[in-house]
């Protein structure tokens, strides 16, 4: 049955379409956000353990110190999850530009992240539109292309903790095969929700 509630608000200072989704469903706070609660909400997302999991943690701990470009503040505070836009990691318009700089969702820009993909066969039955690792590497190359002179050369690293993390995470099938599904994506951005098998992962908010 289709969910008809309409999507919790998010400040528009919050350009990250995983941390909006954690906010609007109560899983964090849209303020400040200790590190040790984000890394462990981010940690049960992806559902790994052992090794992969503290790794995974780290580099989520590493990423929200630096977001507000006061690393210090950050680690004994915690993260300002309503002050990410204009932070060191918002890379001015190279990106997917799917959220406006007012956090309004560009539907012409999720067409076009559908185009670099392709129909993958769905786990789950029947066949859905999807970016694999390879294709999301082309749409991150592109978005940089698009950006021309403005692209500095941190973005390219800055990237890869955002679609491929996504991938790790949201994606669907193994190998080569592992998509990321166009309609989940839309989901995200657009009603700022998560697959039911990511929730049931998480602590209940
Ligand atoms: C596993 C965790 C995370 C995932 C999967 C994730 C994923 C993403 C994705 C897919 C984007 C969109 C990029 C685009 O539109 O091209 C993004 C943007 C962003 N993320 Fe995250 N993110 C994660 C964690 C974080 C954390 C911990 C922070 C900081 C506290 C953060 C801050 C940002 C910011 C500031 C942007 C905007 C970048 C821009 O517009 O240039 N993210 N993220």
């Amino acid at each position: 049955m289709p969910d008809n509630t309409p999507a919790p608000q998010v400040s528009p200072n919050n350009p990250c379409p995983f941390l909006r989704a954690l906010v609007a469903n109560g899983y964090v706070d849209g303020h400040v956000v200790p590190l040790g609660t984000l890394t462990k909400e981010i940690g049960l997302a992806g559902g790994k353990t052992g090794v992969k999991l503290v790794t995974a943690k780290l580099a989520t701990f590493v990423v929200a110190m630096i977001a507000n470009g006061h690393p210090l503040r950050s680690v004994t505070s915690g993260a300002v999850l309503d002050e990410l836009r204009y932070g060191p990691l918002d890379k001015h318009g190279a990106g997917s530009r799917i959220l406006t700089v007012d956090a309004q969702v560009d539907e012409d820009q999720i067409k076009r992240f559908a185009d670099f993909g392709r129909d993958y066969a769905n786990p789950d039955g029947g066949t859905e539109r999807g970016l694999n690792a390879q294709e999301i590497k082309t749409f991150m190359a592109e978005n940089l292309k698009r950006d021309g002179d403005n692209a500095r050369w941190s973005y390219p690293i800055m990237m890869q903790g955002e679609w491929p993390v996504l991938l790790e995470i949201l994606g669907k099938g193994e190998g080569e095969a592992r998509y990321l599904s166009v309609a989940e994506v839309r989901t995200l951005f657009v009603d700022r929700r998560f697959p039911k098998r990511i929730t049931d992962r998480l602590q209940a908010p």
